[in-house]
């Protein structure tokens, strides 16, 4: 009897979310259980199991397996899949940390020099042929008038740089200058010129982490107007700011509405549907945006430390997770954990509530797995980390 209640539960799930009209209780919850997968490891141990209304997970074991979830809601049982190198672990810049499975990029190679892992690059005058290829503070002289295929000094903050030109970690190519991170100020217009790391850049990009980085409010929209040079511009604005009070969402009360306005005075609405998310709760869930109304704090924190952190020897590709002098130093690491989750909110489709889940339940989510990789150490203590990391910011200056 319980087995075909469960049946029903999960086909009428999936009926109403096929209608489009889930509500909200038949949203599944998450909750952590030890002892899913026992002691089986590798591809054919448990990660997730459904159980009426609640989805069970844990994490895999061995590190390197992960729980395939591409969506909240779960048929039965999953299991943990191998994969070789995680996404976020391919391609690591010169210099970056190559422990665990991992591969660098191109000529650097991952060496291990007194138990460190890291992937040593090129010299300076080296041949290269991209700029991971390049110890940190160089990249590949490509392009353009002056290139000549070797590795050669990145444009420090305030100096000249452009598409062939690239500038030092911390900064990016603004208008022909490297900019430091959070330098510029609300209703600032600029063009971005890093093609090699932007890709095309086309008026559907409205927004994007990378980009928007360069402004105080760590946010820029897509103006639609371009440059003498034909390249978009973006505008640093406050960002998306929601029309509602609360992110949880039950029955038919879906939309999820923000407003994003230029300095100009022009505003536009922008429409997002409330989800199921990993949550612990039966709710939906509105996808959270960095609008400076609600991240005022996580801004000024995030200034501060990229003000601070100018003589950190980073390769300007590097992931900051794996950069040795951030990751092997306990206070930058905690700064920069805090950054990186601050970033992970504009982006994709994020629950606010997922930041609730247990750590195992995150842990096991594939969407969400960089995330949690970047705040593991933190997660556990929220509060705290928001409490360390001003205690950070004062001990910097
Ligand atoms: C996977 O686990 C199940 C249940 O423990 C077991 O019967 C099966 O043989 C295992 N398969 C492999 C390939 O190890
Ligand atoms: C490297 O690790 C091994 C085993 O953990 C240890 O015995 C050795 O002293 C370490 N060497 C250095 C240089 O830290
Ligand atoms: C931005 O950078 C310029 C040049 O380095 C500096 O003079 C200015 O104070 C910075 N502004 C902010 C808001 O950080
Ligand atoms: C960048 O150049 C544009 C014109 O293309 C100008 O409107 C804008 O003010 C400049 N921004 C900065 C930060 O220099
Ligand atoms: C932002 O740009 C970076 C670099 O090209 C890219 O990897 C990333 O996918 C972009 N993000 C979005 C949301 O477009
Ligand atoms: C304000 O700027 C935006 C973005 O460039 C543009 O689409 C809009 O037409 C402008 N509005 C006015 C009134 O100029
Ligand atoms: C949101 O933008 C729309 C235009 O898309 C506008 O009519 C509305 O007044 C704006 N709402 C707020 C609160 O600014
Ligand atoms: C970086 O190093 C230079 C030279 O050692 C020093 O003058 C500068 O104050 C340092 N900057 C920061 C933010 O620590």
């Amino acid at each position: 009897m319980k087995r075909i209640l469960l049946v029903l539960a999960i086909v009428t799930y999936f009926i109403n979310k096929a209608l489009a009209e889930v509500t909200a209780s038949q949203c599944p919850t998450w909750q952590c259980q030890r002892g899913l997968g026992e002691d089986q490891t590798g591809t054919n141990r448990t990660c997730a199991r459904n159980s009426g209304t609640s989805n069970f997970a844990e994490e895999c074991d061995l590190d390197n397996h992960f729980c395939l979830l591409e969506e909240p809601t779960l048929q039965d049982s999953q299991n943990c899949e191998q994969v070789e190198v995680l996404s976020w672990k391919r391609d690591l810049p010169a210099g970056d940390d190559c422990g665990g499975l991992s591969t660098c990029y191109g000529a650097a190679t991952c060496t291990t020099i007194q138990n460190k892992t890291r992937c040593a690059g090129l010299q300076k005058g080296d041949e290269c042929t991209d700029d991971r290829e390049c110890n940190p503070g160089l990249y590949c002289k490509k392009g353009g008038v002056f290139a000549s295929d070797k590795c050669d000094e990145v444009a420090k903050q305030d100096q000249e740089c452009d598409n062939d030109f690239r500038c030092e970690f911390g900064t990016q190519c603004v208008n022909s200058t490297c900019t430091r991170f959070g330098n510029l100020t609300v209703g600032t217009r600029f063009e971005i010129l890093d093609n090699k790391l932007l890709g095309t850049i086309t008026k559907d990009t409205l927004y994007n982490t990378t980009i928007g980085r360069v402004c105080e409010t760590f946010f820029a929209f897509n103006t639609g107007v371009k440059s003498d040079n034909g390249n978009f511009l973006f505008e640093c604005t406050e960002g998306l700011k929601r029309n509602f009070e609360i992110y949880a969402r039950t029955d038919d009360n879906l939309d999820c509405s923000f407003n994003h306005t230029f300095s100009n005075g022009t505003s536009t609405e922008y429409k997002y549907n409330a989800v199921c998310g990993f949550n612990i709760d039966e709710y939906f869930y509105c996808p959270s945006r960095r609008g400076a109304d609600e991240y005022g704090e996580h801004n000024r924190r995030a200034r501060d430390i990229w003000a601070s952190s100018q003589n950190l020897t980073c390769h300007h590709r590097s992931s900051i997770q794996y950069c040795p002098a951030i990751q092997d130093n306990f206070l930058w690491n905690k700064a920069f954990a805090d950054i990186r989750r601050t970033e992970f909110i504009t982006e994709g489709d994020n629950w606010p509530l997922v930041a609730n889940s247990d750590r195992c339940v995150g842990r096991t989510i594939k969407k969400t797995m960089n995330y949690w990789r970047i705040v593991e150490s933190s997660y556990s203590n929220f509060i705290g980390l928001v409490a360390l990391s001003a205690f950070i910011t004062s001990f910097m200056f």
